[in-house]
């Protein structure tokens, strides 16, 4: 058996975040636990949910430090200390480096609002809006040190409607995505995915 200890990378409102602590609680998580988050802001919802779950948690604010080297140095020494299987960002908006990826080589994760390699960055469902898609989604996918460029691990789409508004369709991607990102953990916590390349196969 294989076990993974997660480590949740926060920016926000967590509600991805509460999506696995739910599948952990409901023996949905394989052999995954959620063992720490870390938010780079304070004061955020998604503290509040791990701490209700009993979750340990950690603050390292970006703006505290003096550039990007220094904060993804902090970051993984972090996550690190905390003994992380699997790096998991849901809802994190920071782009990571080298200097934090190369610790966790293959082990860290993004659930992204949009079917990549469309609408990569911020406010997916805004650019899928404005570009006049019919159908967007969500991507859970490998970190590189691009911008959301990594290989991707699964996808759900969703339909966009004529009166959809940045809101309604974020909360339809949303749906999907509370569905898929713990699906991933669970399936790479047990060892059931491969990655060749860009390409993602299911182990037989
Ligand atoms: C989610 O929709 C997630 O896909 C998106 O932020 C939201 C966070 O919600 N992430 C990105 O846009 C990353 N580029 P949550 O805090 O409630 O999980």
């Amino acid at each position: 058996m294989t076990a993974s200890r997660v480590v949740v990378l926060v920016s926000g409102g967590g509600t991805n975040l509460q999506s696995l602590l739910d599948a952990e609680r409901a023996g949905t998580l394989g052999d995954a636990a959620v063992v720490g988050v870390v938010s780079n802001r304070p004061g955020v919802r998604a503290l509040e949910r791990a701490a209700a779950a009993g979750v340990p948690t950690r603050v390292l604010d970006h703006r505290a430090f003096a550039d990007r080297a220094a904060f993804d140095a902090a970051l993984r020494a972090e996550v690190e200390a905390l003994g992380a299987d699997l790096v998991v960002l849901a809802g994190f908006m920071r782009v990571l480096t080298e200097g934090f990826l190369a610790g966790f080589v293959d082990r860290v994760i993004n659930i992204h609002p949009s079917l990549l390699p469309a609408f990569p960055g911020v406010r997916g469902p805004a650019q899928a809006l404005q570009y006049g898609v019919k159908i967007s989604g969500c991507t859970v996918h490998f970190v590189d040190a691009g911008l959301d460029t990594g290989a991707v691990i699964a996808q759900a789409a969703v339909p966009v409607r004529d009166d959809d508004t940045e809101e309604t369709l974020a909360a339809r991607i949303l749906v999907e995505e509370h569905r898929l990102l713990p699906a991933a953990v669970a399936d790479l916590a047990g060892a059931r995915l491969r990655r060749e390349g860009r390409r993602v196969h299911r182990v037989p």
